[in-house]
């Protein structure tokens, strides 16, 4: 490059051109140059387009998460994903850290986030996160999502993250933003009670059980939700009948077998109707949700969820089999 205006550098510059001019290797310098630029264009120009654009176009699919040790301010999360992109270099994604939201919340607030390391890139990517314990970062938007996972058939969670993606020696940052649809709880829909067991006289239990039933909770979802001590009240249309526990409550993907500790008033277990009632087939009976509690403590994004969206309804001695909950995956996602 040659300056201009000093006429003394001019001089000089002049005088160097021409001294150059007479060697043959100054054409193979700008040759060189040229190609310099050409190559320097590739990694800086088109090289980061091709990356972004495989990241853009990249799937995700959500094969299962698990969210345990439920607490209001930390969980413990476990997820298995599975990333579908079109690489088209020997590619790695430096350590990186997705963060979830809500795409129907206006601010798209980051209400936690999930450590997933390094990776190869590959044209289908596991990414397992197993036992990851995690900081609920917006209480509001958390419960929102774990409403969602209980009540909805299906629903959206936007993941995004700006990875470094590094090909050989050189880094380019990319911007992965997915919004994945995963299915939900469906408001437990299903559940099953049978085997009803008074406990009379001696038999009632130290806390109160008068009543064992077995039931079973149907998820056709593929998260694993632990919940804690469940407590609800139960009816029968219009009827009390008193409030169910269920202890240390883990809710699977597919069907849950689960005890159920029910305390009848004891006014109605002296009826000696009561037992015939028990009896009947595919008695409808309602469940108002009331509290959560693990380690305890009252876990306000499970509870206040479950109360908003009850009443659940179970049926008793139900003379059809119970639903089948399969576990399914997450759909893929829209790119
Ligand atoms: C992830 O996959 C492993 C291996 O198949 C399985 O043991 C684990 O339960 C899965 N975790 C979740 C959260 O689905
Ligand atoms: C990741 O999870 C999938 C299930 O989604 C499982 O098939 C695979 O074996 C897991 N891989 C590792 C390394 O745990
Ligand atoms: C977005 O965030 C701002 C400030 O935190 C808040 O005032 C506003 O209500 C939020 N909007 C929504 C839709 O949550
Ligand atoms: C939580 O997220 C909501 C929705 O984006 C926002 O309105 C609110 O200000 C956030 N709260 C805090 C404490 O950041
Ligand atoms: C990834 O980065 C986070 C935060 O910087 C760090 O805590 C973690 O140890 C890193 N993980 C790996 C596998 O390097
Ligand atoms: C997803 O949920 C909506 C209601 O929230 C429902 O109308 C739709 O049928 C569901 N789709 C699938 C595939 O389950
Ligand atoms: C307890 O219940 C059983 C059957 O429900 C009945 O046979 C028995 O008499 C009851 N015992 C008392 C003490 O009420
Ligand atoms: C509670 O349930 C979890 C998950 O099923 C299990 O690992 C744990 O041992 C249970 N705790 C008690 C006290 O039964
Ligand atoms: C149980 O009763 C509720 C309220 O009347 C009703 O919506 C629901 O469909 C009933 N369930 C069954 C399986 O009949
Ligand atoms: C329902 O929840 C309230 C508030 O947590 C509590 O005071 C009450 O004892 C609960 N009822 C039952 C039957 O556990």
């Amino acid at each position: 490059m040659y300056l201009k205006g000093n006429g003394k550098y001019n001089g000089r510059s002049e005088s160097f051109k021409r001294h150059c001019a007479r060697r043959w290797w100054i054409y193979l310098l700008i040759f060189a140059a040229v190609n310099v630029s050409l190559i320097l264009g590739i990694i800086y120009g088109i090289i980061p387009t091709i990356a972004q654009g495989a990241v853009t176009r990249a799937a995700v699919r959500a094969d299962g998460i698990a969210i345990t040790n439920p607490s209001n301010d930390h969980i413990t999360i476990s997820m298995n994903s599975t990333v579908f992109a079109r690489v088209p270099v020997a590619a790695r994604f430096a350590n990186q850290t997705f963060e979830m939201y809500l795409p129907e919340d206006k601010n798209k607030t980051t209400f936690m986030t999930l450590g997933v390391g390094e990776l190869q890139a590959q044209n289908k990517m596991a990414i397992n996160v197993t036992g990851a314990d995690t900081k609920i970062l917006n209480a509001t938007v958390y419960q929102e999502f774990s409403k969602q996972v209980l009540s909805r058939s299906n629903f959206t969670l936007g993941i995004r993250s700006q990875p470094t993606l590094q090909v050989g020696a050189l880094h380019y940052p990319v911007n992965f933003e997915k919004t994945i649809r995963l299915q939900g709880f469906n408001g437990l829909k299903g559940i099953t009670i049978t085997n009803p067991v008074v406990l009379n006289g001696s038999s009632v239990m130290a806390d109160g059980t008068n009543l064992l039933t077995d039931a079973v909770i149907p998820n056709p979802s593929s998260f694993t939700m632990q919940i804690g001590d469940l407590t609800t009240d139960i009816s029968i249309e219009s009827l009390q009948l008193g409030f169910s526990v269920i202890k240390n409550l883990t809710l699977y993907p597919g069907n849950n077998p689960v005890k159920i500790y029910n305390h009848i008033n004891p006014g109605l277990m002296a009826l000696p109707t009561f037992s015939t009632i028990l009896d009947q087939p595919n008695i409808n009976i309602t469940l108002k949700m009331n509290s959560t509690v693990f380690n305890g403590e009252h876990v306000t994004w499970l509870e206040t969820p479950l109360r908003e969206t009850s009443p659940f309804y179970a049926i008793m001695n139900p003379t059809s089999a119970p639903a089948v909950g399969s576990a399914s995956a997450g759909a893929l996602s829209a790119p």
